[in-house]
């Protein structure tokens, strides 16, 4: 099940993507000076890039490949290490140990997002990026998390893949950290099936992302450069179509943005209503996070199994793509060393917070990522009131 762009998709995705048919340039690369060569992926780049407020962006084919852009330029190889929370969705592990680094896994807080205060004891010499992830539409604690990177003498890499519209203290998440990374899924809050983007402030980031992108190219060439190749790079170019897609979506976000906060207003003043004494919900670091979901966290694990149970939905240590706890393939790997970054039950703290919590759906409805019971971006005041209600019966058979 799908995040809120792909509820609305309609006319202006359809006649992006005809235009594109009709022009006959398919690759992000044609001819420069042919009027009907689009460059659809490029005006993405510039529009994503003004949206976030950075100074250049890389539009390419997924959230997994911008963070493995997004890591190589910031040079992490073998013998590097990333800080990384443990709830996330695997991608953000996975990418680490693609490009040859080591992720180290930190703790979470009361906002499931990265605990700063768990990063100082984590800190190697061989330690070079914080990767904080903007969990569930949640902004992350970023003034302690880049005062712990300045400190440090660390870079930041923002997974803002489940974040795209949130700010934090008024930037916009992807412009903190040294380089930010996104994802345009069919969970996410806009789509283009797949797709992804990479934003940076720094030139030479940039050309380093941008490389790794394609084949070690510089930025936005419009043809083979021999000789000007900077870096080894794959392919992980975004196409016309994709990037047409991309833009008829991108011109919804406000629009996407206002109703997931209505929507989450009402759900969540009317489970608040209901009067539940010890029902608490998780820490919002900022109001202007995504608004695509509710975090509610009960008491105990015994309560919030019960509750999941009633409402044929996951308590969020059960969602299995975002568990350390559930990625047999991570906690079976080796590195070159020997050294065996996971462990199961190594984070105490985020496993008491995930086994507590149940995420209920406003914009996301994913039951991989435990938000299977909820509504939606197009669910009417007396479907948020009725979901409201089946959710309290479900929760006052358990506590009151
Ligand atoms: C936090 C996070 N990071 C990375 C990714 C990877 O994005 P993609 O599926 O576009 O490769 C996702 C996607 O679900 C995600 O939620």
């Amino acid at each position: 099940m799908p995040g809120p762009g792909a509820f609305l998709i309609g006319d202006e995705e359809r006649r992006e993507v005809e235009e594109v048919l009709q022009s006959g340039y398919l690759s992000r690369y044609g001819k420069e000076d042919d009027p009907r060569f689009l460059k659809k992926v490029v005006t993405l780049e510039q529009q994503f890039a003004e949206r976030i407020g950075t100074s250049y962006c890389i539009a390419v084919n997924g959230g997994t490949g911008a963070l493995m852009a997004s890591l190589v330029a910031l040079n992490v190889g073998p013998g590097v290490e990333v800080l990384v929370p443990g709830y996330t969705f695997v991608a953000s592990l996975s990418a680490i140990i693609a490009v040859g680094g080591t992720p180290i896994l930190t703790e979470i807080d009361d906002s499931l997002t990265m605990d700063p205060g768990d990063l100082e004891s984590k800190i190697t010499e061989r330690t070079r990026v914080i990767m904080p992830i903007h969990m569930l539409g949640n902004p992350c604690n970023m003034d302690k998390i880049m005062q712990v990177a300045n400190a440090n003498n660390l870079l930041v890499l923002e997974d803002c893949c489940q974040s795209l519209g949130a700010s934090y203290k008024g930037k916009p998440l992807g412009s903190i950290g040294d380089i930010g990374a996104f994802s345009m899924n069919v969970n996410k809050t806009i789509t283009s099936g797949d797709g992804g983007l990479v934003t940076t402030g720094d030139r030479h980031l940039h050309e380093r992302a941008f490389g790794y992108h394609d084949q070690g190219h510089m930025p936005l060439r419009f043809g083979v450069e021999i000789g000007k190749r900077s870096i080894i790079g794959i392919n992980l170019r975004m196409n016309e179509l994709t990037g047409a897609f991309a833009l008829g979506q991108l011109k919804k976000l406000d629009t996407i943005l206002t109703l997931l906060t209505q929507k989450k207003e009402v759900f969540k003043r009317a489970i608040i209503d209901g009067g539940i004494k010890n029902l608490g919900f998780r820490k919002i670091n900022d109001p202007e996070e995504c608004h695509t979901l509710i975090t509610v966290i009960f008491p105990n694990k015994e309560v919030s199994q019960s509750v999941a149970k009633t409402l044929h939905t996951r308590i969020v240590s059960d969602s299995d793509w975002h568990v350390y706890n559930n990625m047999e393939q991570l906690l079976s790997y080796t590195d070159n060393d020997g050294f065996r970054p996971f462990k199961r039950n190594m984070l105490p703290k985020t496993d008491d917070i995930l086994e507590r919590a149940i995420n209920l759906s406003v914009g996301v409805v994913d039951s991989g990522l435990g938000a299977g019971f909820g509504i939606n971006i197009l669910s009417d005041e007396k479907e948020i009131h009725n979901k409201a209600e089946q959710f309290l019966e479900a929760v006052s058979k358990e506590i009151n």
